[in-house]
């Protein structure tokens, strides 16, 4: 497996791999990749065929850093490739002078908490209806080494 910058050409598959981890009413709509690959910092796992195994995009603004989501494919979770996205990000992050990373993360999925906070991030803030009604978040910093 590497992890590169994603390109136009992961479109489709990033597309697909949002809609198999999230709901249509939660997930960025296709459109929106397009953007985020461009603007935002957006990396991908894949296997040497260009198979797209998972992504995580995020964002630098000044000494302050973003991650913005995290999906890897349901028949490759567990093995580490979420781990080693975050950790890819942060490096890119870090080497464009990020000293503080911030997530939230759905309450309602406490898989990713512990992902995260496994990772060295720490939960600060509960934001109500994050996701919508109901559905809370947790805000979660780090600051990087
Ligand atoms: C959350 C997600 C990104 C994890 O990806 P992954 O590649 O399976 O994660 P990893 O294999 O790197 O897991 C690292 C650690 O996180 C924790 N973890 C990951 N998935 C877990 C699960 N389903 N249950 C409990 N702990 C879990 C474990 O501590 C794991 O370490 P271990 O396997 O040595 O026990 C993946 O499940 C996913 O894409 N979910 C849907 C989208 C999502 O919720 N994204 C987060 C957005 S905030």
């Amino acid at each position: 497996m590497i992890i590169r910058r994603a390109e136009p050409g992961d479109l489709a598959q990033i597309a697909q791999i949002e809609g198999l981890c999230f709901p249509e009413e939660t997930a960025f709509p296709p459109g929106m990749f397009a953007y985020l690959i461009r603007y935002s910092v957006a990396l991908v796992a894949c296997e040497p065929a260009e198979k797209v195994l998972g992504f995580i995009i995020g964002y630098a603004s000044g000494t302050g850093g973003a991650i913005y989501t995290l999906d890897v494919h349901p028949l490759y979770r567990r093995r580490g490739i979420g781990r080693e996205l975050i950790k890819a990000l942060e490096e890119e992050l870090r080497s464009q002078g990020v000293l503080t990373v911030r997530l939230e993360a759905a309450l309602e999925k406490p898989e990713a908490m512990e992902l995260y906070h496994k990772a060295g991030y720490r939960a600060r803030e509960l934001v109500k209806n994050y996701y919508g009604r109901g559905k809370h978040a947790v805000r979660m910093f780090k600051t990087l080494k």
